[in-house]
């Protein structure tokens, strides 16, 4: 059985030998990188070595890099996923290519002294099937690399084209080894597809190396299985960039300047293909963690608990505090679905501090993680979810009781309540109650939530979402017709609007210049509501009563009998509700809008102008 620090330590040896300086792993959160949340690769801290800036390291560099991959959450559960990984890498700087790449990575795979020992038997490989539209061509060269490489091992490897996944589903196997796919499988950079990424990102055709556990093919994911069929079958262990391409301004590609290699490897996943075992978390790093978690819980969920207890112990320990935003709100909805689950397990409650002290012991020597640090934001944290889910537990009780719960209520259980998701949804059907799953993912997408969309895109691409920054604009600017209204008084009225992702406008009925003074108080208002984080919440009221509660509409427009309404706290407004003036906006909308307005940022007036008699027109913008 080997553990994740055999596996570790014999990889950097392997590459050390091969004048490659080991360099330490980056943090968990990217310095100096406002567009991404975390370092969800190890080429991410070098992005700089692979355009051209010489490496003080020299041109072969080594690591470990942990990595956190927030797009992964909803697919933890199953044998192979997590969001908190290692990734074993190697770079070549504008030095070797793939002929040593290859050679190396197939000698580290296989070598039963210095490697990871596997059966080449059980191991098959992708390559880049060309792409038209780049220009880029197929990969031969790595074809013939790979067919010497498995024919010493006496290996016939045939060559089979696939072209693209929905091919491999359907043409399956047909006794291959080596196997061509398009750009959505065989290309890599930090964007994703070349269509996805911006002018100046290196990118690049990659190899990628399968682990063949030989388990039957399950239909359900196609008709036939191939390496990249997702019935569990392959595992993909490892991937060997050949970044030497980097996009223009017009769209087309050019060489960069020098050629690098940019290798990735799952270390648990190695492990696990050393074992022999399809489930990762048998390995060392998580098997403890799996079974310290309450017996009475289902797989799948010891499978979360203990996924999402590692990430958010190394998230901690390298300073994310959970919050409402950004990679905190990330780390917030790590942890709090790990602890409704201790509410699930009931008397049996979880021992955070006995899988942290696993956790710490697994990594010892080679992470510092301070356990004083952990435990005081963890339990911090822990107290203000009690109280919250209390509420939110009482909340889903009263509706349980009536025996309905709708796609709406799930939604307001998780935007007003804080209840996670994915347990009322466990909850409704430990009672047998069915919740309408469409309505409810209807309902989070008007809202679209802005931290889940900002830290799956920041992860993709490395990018600015611009859907995100719209959708701030959007509640900035209804926080900006309030504060108008205040300082201008209450004749302001809407009379336009227009939001791109760089800026928001909107034209208003008043009848004369804003002074200096009065646009810095409406600045000071708008922020000072921005860094109250207040609650957006939305609902769905009769047109009446949403004239009644003074919801904000633009003039001569027609609205339907029932309307969504955004309110922004600290309360929600409802004709029941004495207090509901405490709400700060109230407006006819139909979204999207972040949840709290703590996403929105920072807000700026750009310009104030005329447009016409009594009418005058805002830009603004937020950063
Ligand atoms: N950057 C590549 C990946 O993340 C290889 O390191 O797969």
């Amino acid at each position: 059985m080997y553990t994740i620090g055999e596996i570790r330590e014999r990889y950097l040896e392997f590459f050390k030998a091969r004048g490659h300086v080991v360099i330490p792993s980056a943090s968990l959160v990217p310095e100096n990188d406002p567009t991404t949340l975390f370092t969800g690769s190890g080429m991410q801290p070098l992005v700089p070595y692979l355009l051209g800036t010489p490496h003080p390291e020299g041109k072969r560099v080594t690591n470990s890099q942990r990595s956190f991959r927030a797009e992964d959450i909803d697919e933890v559960g199953d044998n192979r996923h997590t969001t908190f990984f290692e990734m074993l890498g190697n770079w070549s700087f504008g030095d070797y290519f793939k002929q040593e790449q290859l050679s190396w990575l197939f000698e580290f795979l296989t070598d039963k002294e210095r490697g990871s020992g596997l059966d080449p038997h059980n191991l098959y490989v992708t390559v880049f099937a060309g792409d038209p539209e780049t220009g880029v061509p197929r990969d031969e060269e790595s074809v013939g690399i790979w067919r010497k490489l498995f024919s010493e091992k006496g290996i016939k490897a045939k060559y089979v084209e696939l072209g693209s996944e929905e091919e491999g589903s359907k043409q399956g196997m047909q006794g291959g080894r080596i196997f061509s796919y398009d750009v959505k499988k065989n290309w890599w950079s930090r964007a994703g597809v070349p269509s996805k990424m911006p002018a100046g990102e290196p990118g690049g055709p990659d190899s990628e190396v399968f682990y063949d556990f030989g388990s039957s093919h399950d239909p359900k994911f196609g008709v036939e299985c191939h390496p990249n069929c997702d019935c569990g079958r392959f595992l993909e262990i490892g991937n060997s960039v050949f970044m030497e391409y980097k996009k223009k301004e017009d769209g087309s590609f050019e060489k960069l300047i020098q050629r690098n290699v940019d290798f990735g490897g799952g270390l648990e996943r190695i492990t696990a293909a050393a074992n022999n075992d399809p489930d990762i978390f048998h390995i060392d790093a998580l098997a403890p963690l799996v079974d310290r978690v309450p017996n009475n819980l289902p797989v799948k969920t010891k499978r979360i608990v203990a996924d999402h207890s590692r990430a958010m112990v190394f998230l901690m320990n390298d300073g994310v505090k959970p919050s409402n935003k950004g990679a905190g709100y990330v780390l917030r909805r790590l942890m709090r679905r790990a602890m409704m689950y201790e509410y699930l397990a009931g008397d049996s409650r979880l021992n955070f501090r006995s899988l942290l002290e696993k956790i710490i012991n697994v990594y010892h020597g080679v992470y510092d993680i301070s356990s004083e640090t952990v435990l005081s934001v963890y339990n911090e944290e822990h107290s203000k979810f009690s109280s919250t889910v209390k509420n939110g537990l009482k909340e889903f009780e009263k509706l349980a009781k009536i025996g309905a719960i709708s796609g709406k209520d799930a939604f307001i259980l998780f935007s007003t309540y804080g209840l996670p998701y994915e347990t009322t949804f466990e909850f409704a059907k430990d009672r047998n109650i069915e919740v309408n799953k469409e309505e409810f993912e209807k309902e989070m997408k008007k809202h679209q939530e802005l931290s889940r969309t900002a830290s799956a895109g920041a992860f993709k691409g490395g990018l600015a979402d611009h859907s995100e920054k719209t959708t701030r604009l959007h509640t900035a600017h209804h926080l900006l017709l309030k504060a108008l209204q205040l300082v201008l008084g209450n004749e302001v009225k809407q009379r336009g609007s227009n939001i791109t992702s760089e800026r928001l406008r909107m034209d208003f009925s008043y009848g004369g210049k804003m002074t200096d003074e009065q646009k810095q108080e409406v600045e000071r208002i708008v922020q000072s509501k921005i860094d109250e984080d207040l609650p957006v919440i939305r609902s769905e009221v009769p047109r009446d009563e949403a004239e009644k509660l003074h919801a904000e509409h633009e003039f001569g427009q027609k609205y339907p009998d029932r309307v969504s309404v955004y309110s922004i706290g600290p309360k929600e407004a409802t004709l029941e509700d004495p207090q509901f003036e405490k709400t700060f906006s109230i407006e006819f909308c139909g979204g999207p809008h972040v949840v709290h307005t703590g996403a929105i940022g920072r807000f700026k007036i750009m310009k104030e102008e005329a447009v016409a008699a009594g009418i005058r027109r805002i830009r603004a913008m937020v950063e």
